[in-house]
């Protein structure tokens, strides 16, 4: 039995920065403004959000660790990390609810070093390509 509805929204390196990085790749959308319409959405759904980001690794493993006790589920936007982290994969790994991984972009339409990913071993499943909304489709999955 699942007590918590509570999703943590995890994301990794530069998407602080989201709105003005790479506009052309990313959108003109900032982080608060995917916070601001996940916790709008989240509310109808009967599901709260803890919204996180970092540019530290060990700061989401961390992250990552403190959901184990309190997340129904987890949403990932790993950035950067996707493709190289271990430490996240087996962080990932002691999660026992689902994982959903997302990524703004197509990862695979770009870089061939962007194809791979780590945490697509461990996530249900992954949302690609379908810019910022992509975060707010994830949910659908939970409240499903
Ligand atoms: C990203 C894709 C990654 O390859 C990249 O390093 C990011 C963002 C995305 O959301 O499209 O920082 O995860």
């Amino acid at each position: 039995m699942r007590l918590s509805k509570t999703i943590y929204v995890l994301n990794g390196p530069n998407l602080n920065l989201l709105g003005k990085r790479q506009p052309e790749i990313y959108g003109h959308e900032t982080l608060a403004d995917v916070e601001a319409r996940m916790v709008e959405k989240a509310r109808g759904l009967g599901l709260e959000i803890e919204f996180f980001q970092s540019n530290y690794e060990g700061a989401l493993v961390e992250k990552i660790h403190e959901a184990r006790d309190k997340a129904a589920g987890i949403i990932i936007n790993p950035a950067a990390y996707t493709h190289t982290s271990v430490a996240i994969l087996d962080a990932l790994n002691t999660f026992d609810n689902p994982v959903v991984e997302v990524h703004i972009s197509n990862i695979h339409k770009r870089e061939a070093f962007r194809h791979h990913s780590y945490v697509s071993m461990r996530a249900e499943g992954i949302i690609a390509g379908m810019g910022t909304l992509g975060y707010v489709m994830a949910l659908d999955y939970f409240a499903d």
